[in-house]
């Protein structure tokens, strides 16, 4: 039947209505996920016996993930097994896993209950290639784990490796994209292992708060069929219906709504608010299984800079541990993990239960802004400084309501800093000292929720403002944005070849003269073009000037187009208010101007 467009736009508000419908659904059952958003992740199996090595050889992949030794240095299984002759059953425990998870602020954690080598860590009766048979004395590693995870109230979640399976015979691992795999044969790997041992992990090991599948491809793309994803989950449903599907199963989130969550890729952190949970799974060097020789460790700071910028955009940061073959953990893992649980069990209200603040995530200098979602009394903003600027001050630029009082959350007597709010703006003056040695949290309290001025251009620590592609209110024009390139060298900036207006919207609070220069780059020998600004009734006009060309590495022939800054001209402002800040540009034919930001600062 060929579809009216009358019939199509009603089946279109079907579907929206199906769609809001289960995402209400996915969003009661995802809200402990929401409220928790830091987490653990266990990447421990035969591989961790191997610590990235085989028979003196590092795994065959500069990206070091441990668990893809047996695939990456093509091992048989039987070869692989033996990797299990350096476990120490006797102290490998499950618990302290759990206690260090607790210990590090982290309120749920997922264990690869099977990753892509097939081997199970529960007592599978659907498969003998599992823990339980191959440790001594026997273990089933998902029921202590379980047991220690009630016990310490932390929610339990289980990777399973559904697509990629290297020991059983019908499953896909990668040479199959050679060899070829038959659909019926495939098919057969699913009812045969992944059906029963799901069944197996939803009926014998109490509540699961999540099943984390791992096909970081779009199913269409795989031997994985719709039928098949579906079958999953409705038993999932139909067993655990509150346990919580990450769209690494195969099918988007938009695209069925029934999956609760969705994951970004590895260690891919999150850039904008999305209106439905995500999160990170995250590593503290690179490798996910133990790898011996790692040397990337990320600091402390960068971690909780992680999570708490994935926390204003509203999503989750699940960070890996890998146990050794005697369960323990490398120092430099279980100190940062530590820390982190030192930190949060301070500044734990800006993280949990918090989510973004309705203003723009990424628009102050000084760091980022969270919301505490349960304080409806006094509700919370938390000021989460990745800096400690030395002019012992910040603005908060966009905030409309006086906050009643704002404090350091590291301080116990919670003094109140001092501050002054205008308008839109928040001055807060700071201490000499850092609160926190990491990243100090200034909790801001309000009567109500407080009312914002969106889109407002954050003034900086500097009490200057940077007028770019991202913070413009409006743009107009055909000029093409260019990401930073040339490791950075070449930074990003606007192609621009016709007329091309842009908009800004800023508060002045200290009235007088300001000086505005733009930055760009313009390839040419003579003078072309002009750019223009306009704030009022106040218009100044410069020509576009050549700037010439840089060198980015000596003796490289890193030859890079340079961006130099031009002076505009002096805007005055008579008093304090909101204005607009307007630019036109205005190339000449043939000759395109790479432009990159605007500048202004008061005049000395
Ligand atoms: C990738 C890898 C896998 C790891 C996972 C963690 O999918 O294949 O080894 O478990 O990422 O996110």
């Amino acid at each position: 039947m060929i579809q009216t467009p009358k019939c199509f736009a009603f089946f279109f508000l079907f579907l929206l209505f199906f769609n809001t419908r289960a995402q209400e659904q996915t969003g009661k059952r995802a809200q402990w996920f929401v409220d928790a958003r830091f987490g653990m992740f266990i990447h421990w199996g035969i591989y961790s016996g191997a610590e990235g090595y085989w028979k003196g050889e590092k795994l065959r992949n500069d990206n070091d993930y441990a668990e893809w030794i047996q695939y990456r240095n093509r091992i048989d299984k039987e070869a692989y097994t033996t990797l299990l002759e350096r476990f120490d059953w006797e102290t490998i425990d499950p618990e302290a896993w759990v206690l260090l998870a607790k210990a590090s602020g982290m309120k749920y954690i997922t264990l690869t209950a099977k990753h892509h080598d097939g081997f199970a860590l529960w007592n599978s009766k659907t498969s003998n290639y599992n823990v339980y048979q191959y440790s001594n004395p026997k273990r089933d590693i998902l029921k202590e784990l379980a047991q220690a995870c009630k016990k310490h109230d932390i929610k339990l979640g289980l990777y399973y490796s559904h697509w990629i399976d290297w020991a059983h015979p019908n499953a896909w691992d990668h040479t199959k994209e050679i060899y070829g795999l038959a659909s019926e044969d495939y098919d057969r790997y699913w009812q045969q292992k992944v059906i029963p041992q799901m069944r197996e992990l939803l009926t014998e090991y109490g509540d699961i708060g999540m099943i984390w599948f791992d096909m970081w491809i779009h199913h269409s793309k795989t031997i994985v069929t719709k039928a098949q994803l579906n079958q999953l989950k409705n038993l999932i449903r139909e067993l655990q219906p509150q346990c919580l599907i990450n769209s690494r199963l195969g099918l988007a989130i938009e695209e069925d709504s029934d999956v609760d969550f969705r994951t970004l890729g590895d260690n891919q952190l999150g850039t904008e608010k999305l209106d439905y949970p995500w999160q990170t799974p995250a590593t503290v060097a690179h490798s996910w299984g133990y790898f011996a020789h790692e040397t990337q460790w990320k600091s402390t700071t960068t971690l909780l800079r992680n999570l708490i910028d994935n926390v204003s955009l509203n999503g989750n940061f699940m960070l890996n541990i890998g146990p050794r073959a005697n369960g323990t953990l490398p120092y430099e893992v279980e100190n940062r993990l530590k820390t982190m649980g030192d930190w949060l069990k301070v500044h734990g209200s800006a993280i949990y239960e918090s989510e973004g603040f309705e203003l723009s995530a990424k628009r102050h200098d000084w760091g980022t802004i969270t919301m505490n979602k349960k304080t409806p009394k006094a509700v919370k903003v938390y000021l989460h400084l990745t800096q400690w600027p030395l002019e012992n001050q910040i603005t908060v630029t966009g905030i409309k309501t006086k906050p009643i009082k704002i404090y350091a959350l590291a301080d116990q007597n919670k003094n109140p800093l001092n501050f002054t709010h205008h308008d839109v703006l928040t001055k807060i003056t700071l201490p000499d000292k850092a609160p926190d040695p990491y990243i100090s949290v200034l909790a801001m309290e309000f009567n109500h929720k407080p009312e914002t001025e969106k889109g407002l251009v954050a003034i900086s620590t500097k009490e200057e403002f940077n007028f770019n592609i991202s913070n413009a209110s409006e743009i107009e024009g055909d000029g093409r944005p260019f990401k930073k390139s040339r490791y950075g060298t070449i930074p990003a900036h606007l192609h621009v070849e016709s007329k091309q207006k842009m908009k800004w919207r800023i508060y002045i609070d200290k009235p007088g003269n300001y000086t505005l220069s733009a930055s760009y780059s313009y390839q040419h020998q003579q003078p072309g073009g002009n750019i223009r600004v306009i704030i009022g009734e106040q218009i100044r006009t410069q020509g576009v000037q050549p700037t010439g060309k840089t060198v980015g590495e000596p003796l490289q022939n890193w030859v890079i187009p340079a961006f130099t800054t031009h002076e505009v001209g002096i805007f005055h402002f008579g008093e304090k208010g909101f204005y607009t800040v307007e630019m036109d540009l205005e190339p000449q034919k043939n000759a395109p101007i790479q432009w990159q930001s605007l500048w202004m600062g008061k005049s000395k």
